[in-house]
């Protein structure tokens, strides 16, 4: 039909004008020659994590003809089920980084202690960590995942790796990401200068640069939290929250809008199109636990990502990147996204001290 035609027509026509297709290969190079932040065994690395991720992609994409839903009848070192996709997708991440040489290392949710590079490999100068399957309660009602990683340089000694050379605060990992399986498959990435966007051609394979210089607006009105834990929040959150939800009546003067995927990758992506602020909180339930998300693979390299496209992360007192990790599977309150939002939290929690 007519419609069809023009439909066709204005799509080829556009895509030339609207993309240049930068490949992530091609973004890589060129940042190591702007910036030369990009060594070869880390640019290595990302092709490589990249790599995972569409494998991942294809099996997340097959669900039930796959036979990868449901639970995998273990559970992780945090005491958590184990769904097939957390097993299937911890085990693509490590065939992928084992054997190129740029990697001593690797630390995962779903491993109770580091794994090293076996001796056959040669060894790299840095450390992976990663959460290989994020929003795991997700995957059977098909509603999006990511995986999320954080990539450290191992520091002080030539040989071998123990799960000391891991525990480095946030501020100092090289590069971190994450890939959002969602409607598109998108891999997000900092290096330390900036944030970029990639979007999965399922056609050629590649990923294609599809926003550069990712910037979360300063403000916002969307929140995102887990509200059916009201009753357990410490009253800064509890004000913080109160306050949103009197909208235009109240001292905000504003109408806030929530929304809470319950993966982690999701609400964050959603931050960095369009702002908003996603907190994760201590709360009462466990008041031993700082919070529910780990710091290593989980708040740290969103924290990263978050302050590269000028927003804030703190646990309400103190800047994620900052907290020195006591151990690997270290838990964290979260608070991060438009700057102005995280500054008045942890404005919050001052006051209440
Ligand atoms: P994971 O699936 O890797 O264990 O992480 C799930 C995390 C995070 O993605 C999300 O923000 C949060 O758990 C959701 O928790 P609730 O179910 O308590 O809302
Ligand atoms: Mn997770
Ligand atoms: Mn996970």
């Amino acid at each position: 039909t007519a419609t069809t035609e023009i439909y066709t027509l204005s799509l080829h026509d556009a895509l030339p004008i609207r993309m240049k297709r930068i490949s992530l290969t091609q973004y890589l190079v060129e940042q190591q020659r702007e910036h030369g932040h990009i060594p070869g065994q880390l640019r290595l690395l990302i092709e490589v994590v990249a790599r995972a991720c569409k494998r991942i992609a294809i099996a997340v994409n097959k669900g039930a003809l796959g036979d990868v839903l449901g639970s995998a009848g273990s559970e992780n070192v945090q005491g958590e089920v184990q769904k097939k996709l957390d097993v299937i997708s911890n085990e693509v991440l490590i065939e992928a980084n084992e054997w190129g040489g740029h990697l001593a290392g690797m630390a995962s949710e779903e491993m109770d202690s580091i794994h090293v590079v076996p001796n056959r490999y040669p060894q790299g100068e840095y450390l992976l960590l990663y959460d290989p399957l994020d929003g795991s309660s997700n995957i059977d009602v098909n509603v999006s995942i990511g995986t999320i990683f954080s990539v450290l340089r191992k520091v002080g000694h030539a040989r071998g790796v123990s799960e000391e050379d891991f525990l480095q605060p946030g501020k100092h990992q090289a590069a971190a990401g994450y890939c959002v399986y969602g409607p598109q498959t998108t891999l997000v990435l900092t290096v330390g200068s900036g944030v970029a966007m990639f979007t999965l051609d399922r056609e050629t394979g590649s990923w294609v640069l599809t926003q550069d210089e990712v910037h979360i607006p300063e403000d916002t009105k969307e929140f995102a939290i887990n509200m059916s834990n009201m009753r357990h929040w410490a009253p800064p959150v509890k004000r913080y929250i109160d306050e949103c939800l009197q909208g235009k009546e109240g001292p905000r003067a504003k109408d806030f809008n929530m929304r809470w995927v319950a993966s982690m990758v999701a609400d964050v992506h959603r931050i960095l199109t369009r702002g908003g602020i996603f907190l994760y909180p201590w709360d009462k339930r466990e008041p031993d636990k700082p919070g529910k998300l780990r710091l290593m693979y989980e708040a740290n390299p969103m924290a990263f990502i978050v302050e590269q496209a000028g927003g804030m992360a703190t646990n309400g007192r103190q800047r994620i990147l900052d907290v020195a990790p006591g151990k690997l599977h270290e838990r964290v309150s979260v608070i991060l996204g438009s700057k102005n939002e995280v500054a008045r939290v942890t404005g919050y929690h001052a006051e209440a001290e």
